[in-house]
């Protein structure tokens, strides 16, 4: 099969995207609104950008009428934000905060989602994520126009916080202790429980 996604209706080409770029990490992202209103999302158009400055990226595309997403609307006012991993105990509560809310109505009180203060942003954290990075907005760069256009959302990590009990003797991150979760197309998603090793090119001797 040979398609191109351009001439596609831009929802067929999201789901041969989201069904193919798989599995994807989720930033489950919290923000405030200019009141200080608490907001928190699950974005899985996500990655680390780099480590030197730690950023990192997440992607809300627009609603349907072309408006923006209220994490975006939020970081124009607030350019701060908490990302937290998604492990797989926290699913459920993380997929119930992508039910849009009417703005200003917090997922954290509406889905009992314990909230904690951050250290240096304003925007509170998930008390119960295994990780959680604290960011200040560098750029939302706009990729296109109208409904599922997006937002690249790029911040700069300013703090990091990773509860000890998902680290491994060394102090490493231990992937089954961390859990995370991936998600592939439609409503199916990956844990992060099967695992193997390649040892890579450059440093076979
Ligand atoms: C696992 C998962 C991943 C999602 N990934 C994205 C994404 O990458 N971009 C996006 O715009 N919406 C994504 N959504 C939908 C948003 O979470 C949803 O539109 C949410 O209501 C946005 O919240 P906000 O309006 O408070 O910002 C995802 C939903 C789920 C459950």
């Amino acid at each position: 099969m040979e398609l191109d996604l351009r001439a596609l209706p831009a929802r067929d080409a999201y789901n041969w995207l989201s069904s193919l770029i798989t599995p994807r990490p989720i930033a489950w992202v919290s923000t405030i609104d200019a009141d200080g209103r608490s907001n928190l999302a699950p974005f899985s158009f996500f990655n680390g950008v780099t480590a030197s400055p730690p950023t990192l990226l997440f992607v809300p595309v627009n609603l349907r009428d072309g408006s923006k997403k209220d994490t975006v609307l939020n970081l124009e006012s607030v350019p701060e934000c908490v990302v937290h991993i998604v492990p797989r105990a926290l699913a459920d509560q993380m997929n119930a905060c992508a039910a849009r809310l009417p703005h200003g109505e917090s997922e954290f009180a509406a889905f009992g989602i314990e909230a904690t203060p951050s250290r240096l942003v304003r925007p509170p954290r998930v008390a119960a994520a295994p990780a959680a990075f604290e960011c200040r907005v560098r750029q939302i760069v706009p990729v296109g126009d109208g409904p599922l256009a997006a937002q690249v959302v790029i911040a700069d990590i300013l703090h990091l916080h990773v509860r000890d009990d998902v680290l491994g003797p060394a102090g490493e991150v231990d992937p089954a202790r961390l859990d995370a979760v991936g998600r592939l197309g439609g409503e199916a998603y990956a844990t992060t429980r099967d695992r193997f090793e390649l040892e890579r090119p450059d440093r076979r001797r």
